[in-house]
């Protein structure tokens, strides 16, 4: 029904209470088929000869595979002495008709009960008599544990950055990756060497909207002042793509541009040049 009946966002016997009525049907059509074969069992049975039906009985009986040792195993572990006469075990006393057998304990439950005797021993000599470990030395473990697992996981979601969380890229790649994105998207006004033209000077130390991993990574981001022409690179840059491209940018600090553009701005980063270990604020 469920395969054949699109019900929207509810089962589908719930959305059409007609497929109830269908399913109701094919319950009824299966019992009596059920009945119907039985009673022509019944008729065929008994037109045998009375040795025949007894053959019939005996095959009928027998199951088509015996697990035999597994049902054996099975009463051992209920611990089912099947020599035992039941009166043998069954205490004299006798409520309105209700007896009660002495029954032994199920061995299955005997050795569990021996398990939690052995646990309960290694317990009290591991952590009240050696001390190994308690609660809170397990709480911190985990927690660095933890910390690691954050670690490792931005690692491989380096796309997470955000403004607040990004910090300069050193590794060669990021750098070459920052190159290659710089120079599709960014020269026209930037210049190649970082020089300047529709957009500021970007190795000089004057910025317009602040220096340093994140304040570029801001204005990558962000864009510029309205009608300036920089625009909110976040549409069409991954956040990985944008901290690559303001890493290669920072890195730029302090060179020669071949037509440096005047500086422009206000806010000088880094103070004095070349001291990039700023960059890393
Ligand atoms: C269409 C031209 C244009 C393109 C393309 C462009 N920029 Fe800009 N960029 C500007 C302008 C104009 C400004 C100045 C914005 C302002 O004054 O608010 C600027 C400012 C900046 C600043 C801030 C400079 C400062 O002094 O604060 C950075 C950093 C920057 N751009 C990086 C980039 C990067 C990286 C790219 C490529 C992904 C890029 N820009 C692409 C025009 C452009």
């Amino acid at each position: 029904m469920e395969f054949f009946i699109d019900g929207g966002d509810q089962p589908a016997f719930i959305a059409y209470p007609i497929t109830q009525v269908f399913l109701l049907f094919i319950l009824l059509l299966l019992i009596s088929i059920e009945l119907i074969i039985s009673a022509i069992e019944n008729v065929m049975f008994q037109t045998l000869s009375s040795e025949a039906q007894q053959r019939y009985l005996n095959a009928e009986t027998k199951p088509m595979i015996s697990f035999k040792w597994l049902r054996n195993l099975y009463l051992r572990l209920l611990g089912h002495d099947q020599k035992r006469p039941e009166e043998a075990i069954e205490l004299d006393h006798n409520y309105d008709g209700i007896r009660e057998l002495d029954n032994n304990l199920p061995p299955w439950w005997v050795y569990m009960f021996y398990a939690t005797m052995l646990f309960g021993v290694v317990y009290l000599v591991r952590f009240h008599l050696i001390h190994d470990y308690d609660q809170t030395q397990e709480f911190e473990q985990e927690l660095a544990q933890a910390q690691i697992d954050i670690e490792n996981y931005k690692k491989t979601a380096k796309n997470l950055v955000d403004v607040n969380t990004v910090s300069l890229l050193t590794d060669a790649s990021d750098l070459k990756a920052g190159k290659t994105i710089f120079e599709n998207n960014c020269v026209a006004c930037h210049m190649t060497d970082g020089g300047g033209g529709i957009g500021p000077n970007l190795t000089d130390t004057h910025w317009i909207l602040g220096g340093g991993i994140k304040k570029v990574f801001e204005t990558i981001s962000e864009g510029g002042r309205d009608g300036k022409g920089m625009i909110a690179w976040k549409q069409s840059l991954k956040p990985l793509e944008m901290a690559q491209v303001a890493s290669y940018v920072i890195g730029m600090q302090g060179q020669t541009p071949a037509n440096p553009k005047a500086a422009e701005g206000d806010i000088l980063w880094p103070e004095e040049l070349p001291s990039l270990e700023k960059a890393k604020e």
